[in-house]
C-alpha cells in the first residue's frame, strides 16, 4: 500500500473505543449505510450505531469526543500547533498593551501641553510611548501572521490526512456498503464535512484561546482600573456574545437546511444529465424544468431567511456596543472632570472597548465552528470507523495457483440487508483450467450474483468457493482479484484514452500486448480507424463509444490481466452475433490457460461450453453440455427452441 495512505490512516487514530462506550450510544448521531460499525484495528474510534442515514447533529458525548479526536489530530503536528498557539498568546498580549499605551500617550500629550520642564519630560515620554505603540502594533501584526499561517497549515494537514483516509476507506468498503449509500452523500462527507473539520483548528480552537485571553484579561484590566467604568464598558459583552452565538447557531441550522436543498438541486441536475437521452426521448423537459424551479425556489426562500437573520442581529449588536460606549463616555467624562481618572484612562477604556468588540462578536463564529466541527467530524469519523465487511482474514495467504480448479460447494447467498431473500441456494459446480462454464437463466435468477461471488465482491452466506482447494475467504483479496477477472454486465470506462482504459489493470503493459488484447476483443480495427487511434479519449463514461464498442473495450481490459478465472457477465449482449463469434474464436487461445465462465441470455454465446448451468430462482435446475441439455428436453431446450425457431412456430407447437 502507498506509504502516504498508510501514514494518513495512522494519523486518524484516536480515542480507544472503550472510552467512547462510557458515553453510551448517541441518540441522533450519524451513521452510514447498514453496516455494523465498530472500532477497527487501524482506525479506532467512536462507535456509531448500526443503522443510519448520513445526517443530523451529534449527541453531546459523541460531539465532545469528536472534538477531542480532531484536537488530537492537530497535535500530531506539534511544531505547527505549538507555533500557532504560541503566536496567539504573544499576539494577544501585544494587542492588550495597545489601549494602555494609547491612554498613556493621551496623558503625556495633556501634560506636554502644560509646558515647562514637566512638559518637556512628558514630550519625551510621549515619543517613547509612541515608539512602544508602534512596536507593539508591528509585533502584534507579525505574530498574528504567524498565528494565521500555522493554524491554517495545521488545518490543511488535517484536511489532507482525512481526505486520503476517506478516499482510501471508500476504495476498500465492500459492495454491500456502496449498494446502500447514495454516492452523493459520500461526496458530501468527503468534501463538505471535511471542510468543517479542517477549519476547526483555526476557527474554533485557536480563536477560543485568542478570545479567552482578550476577553478575560481585557475584562480584568478594565475592572481593576475602575470597577464602575469597567462594568459599564463590559455591559455590551453578555448581550453581544449571546446574540452572536444564537445568531450563528440559527444561521448554522438554516445553512444545513440550505445545503440539503442545494443537494436536492444537485441531485436533480445530476439525474437530468445522466438521463438526458430519456428526458429528450420522452419530451419531458418542461416537467424537468418545473421540478428544478420548485427546488430552486425553496433554496431561494431559505437564502432570504438567512439574510434576514444576519442583518437584524448585526444591527442589534452594533446598537448595544455604541450604547455601552455612550454610557462610558458619559460616566467616564464625569469622572475625568471630578479628577477621579485621567483623560488617558478614559481613552484607554474606549480603545479597550473597540478592541473587545470584534472578539466578542466572533464568539458566535467560534461557537458555530465548534458545532460544525462536531457534526461534520461525527459524520466523517463514522465513515472512517466503518468496519469493512470484505477484507483479508487475519491469517490470509496469497492464493497459490496450481491446477486452476474453481469449485462452488453448496453455496447459498442472500444480499446483506435483505437476508430473508435467498438469492442463491445450494449452488455447486466445478470448473477446471481450460474449461468453459456457461450460465443461463431468466432475469433475476442469480447469474450475476454467482459471478460476483468469485472475486469476493460479496461473501457467501453458506457453503464455500475454492480455487485450487483454497477457500477464497482465506486468500488475500489482492491475490484473489488478480486471479479472477470479471467483465461486468455494465461496462464502465474512465475518461481517458482507449489505451489507458485497456491497460487499467496493468498500467505498465507494452503497446503490443494492449493491441493483442484489443485484437482478440475485435476492437483493434475500429481503433485503427480513429484519427489518433489508441490515444483517443473516450468521453464522460465512454459515451462517445457505442454499447458494443464499450463492451469490447471492457473485454480487452479484462484480457490484459491473464487471470486464472475469467468471467464474462452478459458482456457480449450488445455485440452482434458475427463479431461475438470472432471474439469467441480469438478467445480460444486465452481459454486454454484458464477457467472461463460465460453468463449470457443468448444461447449462441455459451452453447460451446463444456458445461452449461441453467439457473432458476437461485438454484441450478439443469446442467450438462448443450447436447445433453437438449436431449433432456427441459427448460434449456425450451429456451433453445424459442431462440432458434420463429416465435409463432414455437407458440403454435
Ligand atoms: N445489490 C443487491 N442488493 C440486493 N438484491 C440484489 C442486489 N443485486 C441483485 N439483487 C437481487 O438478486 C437477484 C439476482 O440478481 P442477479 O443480478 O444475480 O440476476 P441475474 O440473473 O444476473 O439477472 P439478469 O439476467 O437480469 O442480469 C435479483 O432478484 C435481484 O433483485
Ligand atoms: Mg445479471
Amino acid at each position: 500500500m502507498n506509504p502516504q495512505l498508510e501514514s494518513a490512516k495512522v494519523k486518524v487514530l484516536s480515542i480507544p473505543s472503550w472510552i467512547c462506550r462510557l458515553f453510551g450510544p448517541a441518540s441522533d448521531h450519524t451513521s452510514i449505510g447498514k453496516n455494523t460499525v465498530s472500532s477497527d484495528a487501524l482506525i479506532r474510534a467512536t462507535k456509531p450505531s448500526a443503522s443510519m442515514a448520513l445526517a443530523t447533529a451529534a449527541g453531546w458525548g459523541r460531539g465532545l469526543f469528536t472534538l477531542v479526536r480532531i484536537t488530537m489530530m492537530a497535535f500530531r503536528h506539534p511544531w505547527q500547533s505549538g507555533f500557532a498557539i504560541g503566536a496567539t498568546l504573544v499576539a494577544s498580549t501585544f494587542q492588550l498593551m495597545i489601549p494602555r499605551l494609547l491612554g498613556q500617550a493621551v496623558d503625556h500629550t495633556q501634560m506636554a501641553m502644560s509646558g515647562g520642564a514637566a512638559g518637556q519630560a512628558a514630550q519625551d515620554a510621549l515619543l517613547t510611548t509612541a515608539l512602544l505603540l508602534l512596536g507593539a502594533s508591528v509585533l502584534r501584526g507579525l505574530f498574528t501572521m504567524v498565528q494565521n499561517y500555522y493554524s491554517e497549515a495545521v488545518g490543511h494537514h488535517i484536511g489532507y490526512e482525512l481526505r486520503l483516509a476517506c478516499y482510501e476507506k471508500i476504495q476498500r468498503l465492500s459492495f454491500s456498503f456502496h449498494d446502500t449509500v447514495h454516492s452523493g452523500d459520500l461526496i458530501t462527507v468527503g468534501l463538505l464535512d471535511l471542510e468543517g473539520v479542517r477549519m476547526y483548528f483555526s476557527t474554533a480552537l485557536v480563536r477560543m484561546i485568542l478570545l479567552s485571553i482578550l476577553i478575560g484579561i481585557g475584562a480584568y484590566m478594565l475592572l481593576s482600573t475602575d470597577i464602575v467604568l469597567g462594568l459599564l464598558a463590559l455591559s455590551f459583552v453578555p448581550f453581544v456574545g449571546w446574540r452572536s452565538s444564537v445568531t450563528q447557531l440559527k444561521l448554522r441550522a438554516t445553512w444545513l437546511d440550505l445545503q440539503e436543498r442545494l443537494s436536492v438541486l444537485t441531485r436533480i441536475m445530476e439525474e437530468n444529465l445522466g438521463g438526458i437521452r430519456v428526458v429528450r426521448a420522452f419530451a419531458a423537459h418542461e416537467h424537468e424544468i418545473s421540478k428544478f424551479e420548485a427546488a430552486s425556489k425553496s433554496a431561494l426562500a431559505l437564502a432570504h431567511q438567512r439574510v434576514g437573520i444576519r442583518v437584524t442581529n448585526t444591527s442589534a449588536m452594533t446598537f448595544s456596543f455604541f450604547a455601552a460606549m455612550g454610557l462610558v463616555l458619559w460616566v467616564g467624562g464625569g469622572k475625568v472632570m471630578s479628577g477621579e481618572i485621567t483623560v488617558g484612562t478614559l481613552a484607554s477604556f474606549l480603545t479597550f472597548m473597540t478592541i473587545l468588540q470584534m472578539p466578542v462578536r466572533q464568539l458566535g463564529l467560534m461557537v458555530n465552528a465548534f458545532a460544525r466541527a462536531s457534526t461534520c467530524g461525527s459524520r466523517l469519523f463514522a465513515l472512517l470507523d466503518l468496519d469493512i465487511a470484505i477484507k483479508d482474514a487475519p491469517d490470509a495467504k496469497e492464493l497459490a495457483l496450481t491446477d486452476g480448479v474453481l469449485r462452488f460447494e453448496n453455496v447459498s447467498f442472500a444480499y446483506p440487508g435483505s437476508e430473508k431473500r435467498i438469492v442463491l441456494d445450494d449452488v455447486s459446480f466445478e470448473a477446471r483450467r481450460g474449461q468453459t462454464i456457461g450460465i443461463v437463466g431468466p432475469p433475476g435468477s442469480g447469474k450475476s450474483t454467482i459471478a460476483h461471488l468469485i472475486p469476493r465482491f460479496y461473501d457467501v452466506s453458506g457453503g464455500k468457493i475454492t480455487i485450487d482447494g483454497q477457500d477464497i475467504r482465506k486468500a488475500t483479496l489482492q491475490s484473489l482479484r488478480r486471479a479472477v477477472a470479471v467483465v461486468q454486465q455494465d461496462s464502465f470506462l474512465f475518461t481517458t484514452t482507449i489505451e489507458n482504459n485497456i491497460a487499467y489493470g496493468d498500467p505498465w503493459a507494452k503497446e503490443g500486448r494492449i493491441e493483442r488484447a484489443s485484437e482478440s476483443a475485435q476492437l483493434h480495427n475500429y481503433v485503427l480507424g480513429l484519427p489518433i487511434g489508441y490515444g483517443t479519449v473516450v468521453g464522460e463514461r465512454g459515451v462517445s463509444l457505442s454499447g458494443g464498442q464499450r463492451q469490447r473495450l471492457s473485454i480487452a481490459r479484462a484480457l490484459m490481466l491473464k487471470p486464472a478465472v475469467m468471467v464474462f457477465d452478459d458482456s457480449t449482449a450488445a455485440i452482434d452475433a458475427a463479431t461475438e463469434q470472432r471474439i469467441r474464436g480469438a478467445m480460444r487461445r486465452y481459454a486454454a490457460d484458464r477457467v472461463t465462465i460465460v453468463v449470457a441470455h443468448r444461447l449462441s454465446s455459451l452453447m460451446h461450453a463444456d458445461q452449461i448451468l441453467f439457473v432458476e430462482d437461485g438454484r441450478i435446475v439443469e446442467r450438462g453440455t448443450h447436447e445433453a441439455l437438449l436431449s433432456l428436453g427441459g427448460r434449456y431446450k425450451a429456451l433453445y427452441d424459442l431462440q432458434v425457431r420463429p416465435g409463432d412456430e414455437v407458440l403454435s407447437a
